[in-house]
């Protein structure tokens, strides 16, 4: 089964409005990658409304968390349908940052990519271990309850036609310059597709599972080139649009970007 790749770079608490707009501007210098590819950006929310106008219409945006609810008195917190109605199209879903300072659970991460998904968002699902979990040999037991919880609303995402998403990003992983070596990221992509194959005929097939952790331009082919990779969530190497430029066209074979 052939899956587009999907390219994205997560800022996190990073940029400034004039360092987006330069951002967009570079992509569109750029112009789009001569391959199939889906690139998405996740600013913070602030700039979710400037980044959707700004960006080629190559580039989607996504927001870095969604609310469970759909509105109400939550301070703080952003609703999947403002979201969508700033021009984003995705949202990440348990990202390990929000589930370690914000206490999001495996529930809540579900609850919250099936908002994202019913609003008409696609969904990111992020899973990943700890070092001591890992160390532990922990690593399947923890990845089998943060994708438990959210098999049905892969499934329901991948019903109706806009595709499951999963983001494996290994906690020690990330932003430490310690990449999962290509063996070891592609053993845990292998092991999720086959619990996604397990809960539902084909879901496995054509859940896209997205690699983060470090990547930059130096490891993302090597990673890329395993089977069960279909493409990247980049932190610090995004935030630079010449850097995430590059990821895109070593990592896609094409011809764009610098
Ligand atoms: P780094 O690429 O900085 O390790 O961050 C990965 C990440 O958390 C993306 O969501």
């Amino acid at each position: 089964m052939t899956r587009t790749p999907i390219i994205a770079g997560n800022w996190k608490m990073n940029l400034l409005r004039e360092d987006v707009s330069a951002y967009a501007e570079a992509l569109a210098d750029a112009g789009p990658p001569g391959a199939q590819v889906d690139v998405v950006l996740f600013p913070t929310p602030v700039y979710l409304e400037l980044a959707a106008a700004a960006m080629p219409d190559w580039a989607a945006v996504g927001a870095q968390d969604v609310h469970a609810e759909d509105g109400g008195a939550y301070t703080g917190d952003v609703a999947a349908a403002q979201i969508l109605d700033a021009g984003a199209s995705w949202a990440l879903a348990g990202h390990s940052e929000r589930r370690q300072y914000h206490g999001e659970s495996n529930d809540d991460v579900a609850r919250k990519a099936r908002r994202a998904l019913d609003t008409g968002l696609i969904p990111v699902i992020c899973v990943g271990e700890t070092l001591e979990q890992r160390q532990r040999d922990e690593t399947e037991a923890i990845l089998d309850a943060q994708l438990g919880a959210a098999l049905e609303v892969l499934a329901a995402a991948d019903g109706a036609g806009i595709g499951a998403v999963v983001a494996y990003e290994p906690v020690w992983a990330i932003g430490t310059g310690l990449s999962a070596s290509p063996e070891i990221a592609a053993a845990v992509h292998g092991h999720l597709r086959r619990r996604l194959n397990r809960h539902q005929a084909g879901l496995g097939d054509s859940t896209r599972i997205l690699y983060g952790g470090s990547v930059n331009a130096d490891n993302c082919r090597d990673l890329i080139g395993r089977s069960d990779i279909d493409g990247f969530l980049i932190g610090g190497a995004s935030l630079d649009p010449a850097s995430f430029l590059r990821i895109i066209r070593l990592s896609t074979g094409s011809a764009g970007g610098s």
